[in-house]
C-alpha cells in the first residue's frame, strides 16, 4: 500500500509542518507530505515547503475572492491527499473541503481541550488563558475538525507541565516542543491504521 498522502494547512512560521515534513523522510514513515496550503505569502510554511520542493500554494480569499473552498479542494483533489492536517492555519475551512474530507482532517491545538479553546484561542492568547486560569498542565491537542472551532473529536493529547514562573511565552515553547512530538506520532498511527485494517485508498 503506498504512504498516506498528507496536505499541511498553516498560515505562519510553520515548525509543525517541519517536524512533520522531517518524520515523513524516515524509511519506514507511513506518510508523505503531499501538498502545503497557505493563506499567507510570506509564511514560513510556504518558504520551508518551497524550499524542500514539497508543493506548495498559496490559497486565499484574495487569489480566490468568493471561490476559497473550491480551489482548496480541487488542490487537495489534484494532489491525492488522503488526510489534511491544519496545523497553525488561521482560517476556517469552507463547506465543501469539510464534507469531502469529513474525518479525514486533524487540528492540532497548543491546550488541553476542550479548555482554552474556541475562537480567538490562538498562539499566545491559548498561554496567557492557561496562566490566568492557574493550570498545573497543558500540553497540545490533536483532534478531528468540524465546523466549530477546537470542538470535534479528540484522538490525542500530550500533558506539559505548568511552570511557577512560566510566562505565555515559555510555556508556548515548551507546548510547541511537544506538539513537535505529538503531530508526527498522531499522523503515524492513522496511517498503520489504514495499512493494518487494509483499507482501500480514499481518492
Ligand atoms: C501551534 O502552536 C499550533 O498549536 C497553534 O498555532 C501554532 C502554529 O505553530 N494553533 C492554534 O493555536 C490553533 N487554535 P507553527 O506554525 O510553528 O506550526
Amino acid at each position: 500500500m503506498s504512504r498516506l498522502q498528507v496536505a499541511v494547512l498553516a498560515s505562519h512560521n510553520g515548525s509543525n509542518l517541519r517536524a512533520l515534513h522531517q518524520a515523513s523522510l524516515s524509511a519506514d514513515a507511513g506518510f508523505g507530505v503531499a501538498l502545503v496550503v497557505g493563506n499567507n505569502s510570506g509564511s514560513g510554511a510556504l518558504a520551508y515547503a518551497r524550499d524542500t520542493g514539497i508543493p506548495a500554494l498559496h490559497l486565499s480569499d484574495r487569489t480566490h475572492p468568493g471561490q476559497l473552498d473550491e480551489a482548496i479542494l480541487s488542490a487537495l483533489t489534484d494532489h491525492a491527499v488522503d488526510l489534511v492536517v491544519t496545523a497553525g492555519y488561521m482560517k476556517k475551512l469552507g463547506p465543501r473541503v469539510r464534507a469531502a474530507y469529513a474525518s479525514r482532517i486533524i487540528n492540532i491545538h497548543p491546550a488541553l481541550l476542550p479548555r482554552h479553546g474556541g475562537k480567538g484561542m490562538y498562539g499566545k492568547a491559548v498561554h496567557e488563558s492557561v496562566l490566568a486560569a492557574g493550570d498545573k498542565v497543558s500540553g497540545p491537542t490533536v483532534h478531528i475538525l468540524t465546523e466549530d472551532y477546537d470542538t470535534g473529536p479528540i484522538i490525542a493529547q500530550r500533558q506539559v507541565a505548568v511552570l511557577p514562573d512560566d510566562t505565555p511565552a515559555s510555556l508556548a515553547e515548551r507546548v510547541l516542543a511537544a506538539e513537535h512530538q505529538l503531530l508526527p506520532t498522531v499522523v503515524e498511527q492513522i496511517a498503520a491504521q489504514r495499512a493494518a485494517l487494509g483499507l482501500p485508498e480514499q481518492r
